[in-house]
């Protein structure tokens, strides 16, 4: 039975040494405890790290740890001390933390980390070949293991791959000062589908994979030279009746089965019919604003006095990272803020801050969260935060206000909620004092959407949703497969063509024979191009043809050595063998004064970009200019041709990059017709890459060998993926 393997660098479970005996304890933070129930209700495994080093473990110890990962259906990823410093506190925290939550001023850039991270992502890539079997997905997570999709993908081409970010992916301005951006990239883009909490997100992605890796955006889809890819955004939800069952049979508890804490947090409820308790939870990380929350706590009390002896802010701090220095100078700021502000307002019965730097079992989460009426989560930047989505699930009995950060990614899907920008205490202040004096109806209408959201939109949901996203990815790997120019067909696309009376070779050439350049006068052919084409050109029973669009001009300058067949300008001209040039088409070139001048206005407008000037038409490339510029540009170019082509007979292409604007009679299928009516072929080849050999492959009969390069939409028969594979594909024509 086919199994979904979950990669992520923390299992569900932490294994600890306690006097030499083995302690197993929940992972917390939002990937662990969201995945869990998706993980508990497969058949899949888990592959992660355990929390203890290969220097800890004696062999005895090793294999005690290795039945407990099991037991939970997890298989162990086995790190060394110097692994977890440059990888795990390296690499990933003081570097991809910083930096994806646009903490620049916190982010190192270190060589020797970086060597690191690319080797633990090995070690997990191993681990993961050893489980997967055929028709298996793989779904990795979070920032720590950027490289993995690739390093998969590459060893196994047909497996599903799905990624998930649960941090924020910063914006273009940021991520471009990451040195190895392109090599990260390239890592993600092994998977399959690539998932993001919000839609920024996944905007900030698709728009650094245009600018950095030059990789053509359709919408959300991403085309490689052999795969498309997908993004989408998928915002995580909680295992939403856990929490709510949690807080009803809470709300039952007799005395006797109350903890110390709902003890101790009852004797404040019911000290004064006026108390209130708000809450804030978070990992110690200064992502989460924590000073910030402490500072405007202390702006709300001196602002609003009536709340002093009124009000507590509890403040549950979960220790984390504790070994990267950043982290312990946070834990001795909050130290100090919280020390300072207790010593300043405490009276005898009250202290305004209840803080505990610690974890808590599940039970005493609930005590917290079913006990205040508020919660106050004020990230500065966070992925998502779940804290703030278990709070509105156990608020069952229809009272609670959440004050959440603009900055959460759960914030774009909690508009009930009393949004606030982290850094203006004014506002946290104010919205505060709005959030303790709401009606109860207010508050009971405004959760009641919320509940209702997060009940449908659950963990599970999340889960679903992407698993099935990823699966309609099989889709169009099963097409790009089966018309994949795989050995079978190339063979016997070579035997046919050696045993044909009369083959029809029909070669495009930029993009198909040579690579793009930033200026098209620079991709004249190479010597070993010409060597190949020559002895293409000397098979007795073969015409080679090379169609293009590129002009008479350049064709006769680049190959007027050579006595090969040219079409040329989209099939203007035709140049046969041992004969002159001939024109096709009668074209007319008046309407390009008028065109022009538009053109260069767009060229003005839009630096990176020029005009190519050929005889018969006016092309426009903009290769060079900023992608996401460019494709305003091309929408805008496209509605203003429109209304002068008709009345110009003119038409519009788009080649790869490039915008060209030409005679509507002429084209390279026209061509093409004319060809296979001159003269009889009992096997026909055609390549092309782009939009233009489109009318080439429409024109030729269906049992042609028509090749497309690249993954893009076409009506070619087969796929190819890019020059160097074209070439290739030639040699063996000429081999025998
Ligand atoms: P992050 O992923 O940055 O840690 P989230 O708010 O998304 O932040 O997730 C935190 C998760 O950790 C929540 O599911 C929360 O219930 C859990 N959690 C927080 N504090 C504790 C704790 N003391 N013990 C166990 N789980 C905790
Ligand atoms: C966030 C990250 C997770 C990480 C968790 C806890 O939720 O997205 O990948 O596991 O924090 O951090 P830690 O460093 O303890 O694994």
């Amino acid at each position: 039975m086919n199994k979904t393997i979950i990669v992520s660098n923390r299992l569900p479970l932490q294994i600890k040494l306690n006097n030499d005996k083995l302690e197993v304890v929940p992972s917390v933070g939002g990937l662990a405890t969201g995945l869990k129930s998706v993980h508990a209700d497969g058949n899949g495994i888990w592959i992660g790290w355990s929390g203890l080093t290969e220097e800890e473990l004696d062999d005895n110890l090793k294999s005690l740890v290795k039945q407990a990962v099991k037991k939970e259906k997890c298989e162990a990823v086995s790190l060394t001390q110097d692994d977890i410093d440059n990888y795990y506190l390296g690499f990933s925290n003081k570097t991809l933390w910083p930096l994806f939550h646009y903490f620049m001023e916190y982010t190192e850039f270190e060589h020797e980390q970086w060597q690191a991270y690319k080797r633990v992502n090995e070690k997990f890539a191993e681990v993961v070949l050893e489980h997967i079997e055929d028709g298996d997905t793989v779904w990795v997570h979070d920032y720590q293991l950027l490289l993995l999709p690739k390093l998969i993908k590459d060893k196994k081409p047909n497996t599903s791959i799905g990624f998930f970010l649960h941090i924020p992916f910063p914006s273009y301005e940021i991520f471009r000062t990451f040195p190895w951006r392109e090599e990260v990239l390239d890592g993600m883009l092994g998977a399959d589908l690539l998932g993001f909490h919000t839609y920024d997100y996944e905007r900030h992605f698709l728009s650094s994979v245009k600018r950095i890796m030059r990789l053509e955006v359709n919408f959300n889809e991403i085309s490689m030279a052999d795969r498309t890819i997908k993004v989408d955004s998928f915002p995580m939800g909680i295992d939403y009746n856990k929490f709510h069952n949690a807080a009803l049979a809470h709300l039952n508890q007799d005395e006797s089965q109350k903890s110390e804490l709902q003890k101790r947090l009852d004797d404040h409820i019911q000290s004064d019919a006026d108390t209130k308790l708000v809450l804030s939870i978070d990992r110690m990380d200064y992502t989460k604003g924590i000073p910030n929350r402490i500072r405007a706590f202390e702006y709300f009390l001196n602002k609003y006095p009536e709340f002093k002896e009124k009000v507590r802010l509890i403040m549950l701090a979960v220790p984390s990272r504790s070994d990267v220095p950043q982290y312990k100078k946070l834990k001795r700021e909050t130290d100090e803020l919280v020390g300072r502000i207790n010593g300043q307002f405490a009276t005898v019965s009250w202290t305004p801050i209840w803080y505990y730097y610690r974890s808590m079992p599940f039970e005493n989460l609930i005590d917290l969260y079913t006990s205040s009426q508020v919660a106050l989560i004020t990230p500065i930047r966070d992925g998502m935060n779940l804290v703030a989505k278990e709070y509105i699930a156990t608020r069952t009995n229809g009272h609670g206000v959440l004050v959440l950060s603009e900055m959460a990614g759960a914030s774009k899907e909690m508009n009930e909620a009393l949004l606030i920008n982290p850094n203006n205490f004014e506002q946290i202040a104010d919205t505060l004092k709005i959030a303790l004096e709401m009606p109860e109806a207010e508050q009971s209408r405004r959760l009641h959407i919320l509940q209702k959201r997060l009940k449908r939109y659950s963990v599970e949901k999340w889960a679903d949703e992407f698993m099935s996203s990823l699966n309609s990815t099989k889709k169009y790997r099963e097409t790009s497969i089966t018309r994949a120019l795989d050995t079978n067909v190339s063979a016997k696309m070579v035997s046919d063509f050696e045993n044909a009376q009369k083959n029809l070779l029909l070669l495009d050439y930029d993009g198909t024979l040579v690579g793009f350049t930033n200026n098209p006068q620079d991709a004249s052919p190479d010597e070993d191009l010409i060597a190949l084409l020559l002895k293409l050109n000397s098979l007795p029973n073969t015409d080679l043809v090379l169609i293009s669009g590129r002009d008479r001009e350049t064709f006769e300058r680049w190959l007027s050595d050579y006595d090969f067949n040219l079409i040329t300008d989209h099939g203007v001209w035709l140049k046969s063998k041992n004969k002159d040039w001939k024109m096709l088409e009668q074209v007319k070139t008046q309407w390009m004064e008028n065109i022009l001048p538009i053109l260069e206005t767009f060229v003005d407008r839009t630096p990176g970009t020029f005009i190519e000037r050929k005889k018969y038409s006016l092309a426009w490339h903009y290769r060079k200019a900023d992608p996401e510029l460019a494709q305003i540009r091309t929408m805008e170019l496209n509605t203003v041709l429109t209304s002068l082509i008709s009345n110009n007979d003119l038409s519009v292409l788009e080649g790869n990059k490039v915008i060209e604007i030409k005679g509507s009679n002429v084209n390279k299928g026209r061509a093409t017709s004319r060809l296979i009516t001159a003269k009889q072929y009992d096997n026909i080849v055609a390549i092309g890459d782009d939009w233009t050999d489109e009318f080439t492959f429409e024109a030729l009969p269906e049992k042609s060998y028509t090749i497309k390069v690249g993954s893009k939409k076409t009506k070619a028969n087969y796929y190819i993926k890019d020059t160097n594979a074209v070439r290739e594909l030639l040699v063996k024509f000429v081999k025998n």
